[in-house]
């Protein structure tokens, strides 16, 4: 009898309070302000959907294939550029930190500024970054001018 109590509560222990195996579902628990939250909370959603195939969740890319977005020079250097690309693609060479990439990127016609909007806030408030809320309307005035170093 007692030892069939000490297995129940060992596993529980084990699998009913323990912490998620993997750490990609906590990325949002590093944003404390709650306006952030409100768009980084459906822009994981949006991210976890649309770019993680192949960016991955956890933003580290895909090998030679997919430049990573998480600690990324290039990613970090200019989110004017990122917003064009999430709605526009890519294609040609690429350098981020220092590994040159040459794959395309579809464009994502269907995401409203809003969305990419949400994607960005949550992408550029995880990793590290602190850029706080990214808005529609700044989203609507990126897309209405390319940025030079595209
Ligand atoms: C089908 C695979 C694929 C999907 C889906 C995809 N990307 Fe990409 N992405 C790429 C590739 C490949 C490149 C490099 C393009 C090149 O070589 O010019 C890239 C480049 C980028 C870059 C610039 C490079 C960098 O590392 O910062 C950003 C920013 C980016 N993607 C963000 C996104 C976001 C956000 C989404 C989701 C809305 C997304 N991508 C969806 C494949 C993908």
């Amino acid at each position: 009898m007692r030892a069939k109590k000490l297995l129940v509560f060992l596993l529980l222990g084990a699998f009913g309070c323990s912490p998620q195996a993997t750490d990609e579902a906590n990325y949002l628990a590093s944003i404390s302000d709650t306006k952030v939250l409100q768009f980084a909370i459906p822009g994981k959603e949006l991210y976890d959907s649309h770019c993680a195939n192949c960016h991955q969740k956890d933003g580290k890319g895909l090998g030679k294939l997919i430049p990573p977005l998480r600690d990324a020079d290039y990613f970090k250097s200019n989110v004017h550029r990122s917003v064009w690309i999430m709605r526009h693609g890519k294609d040609g060479e690429i350098l981020v930190n220092g590994q040159t990439y040459n794959q395309a990127m579809p464009a994502n016609p269907k995401l409203s500024p809003l969305e990419i909007a949400q994607i960005s806030t949550y992408l550029y408030n995880i990793w590290g970054n602190q850029e706080g809320v990214i808005d529609a309307p700044r989203v609507e005035a990126f897309l209405r001018e390319q940025p030079r170093a595209n």
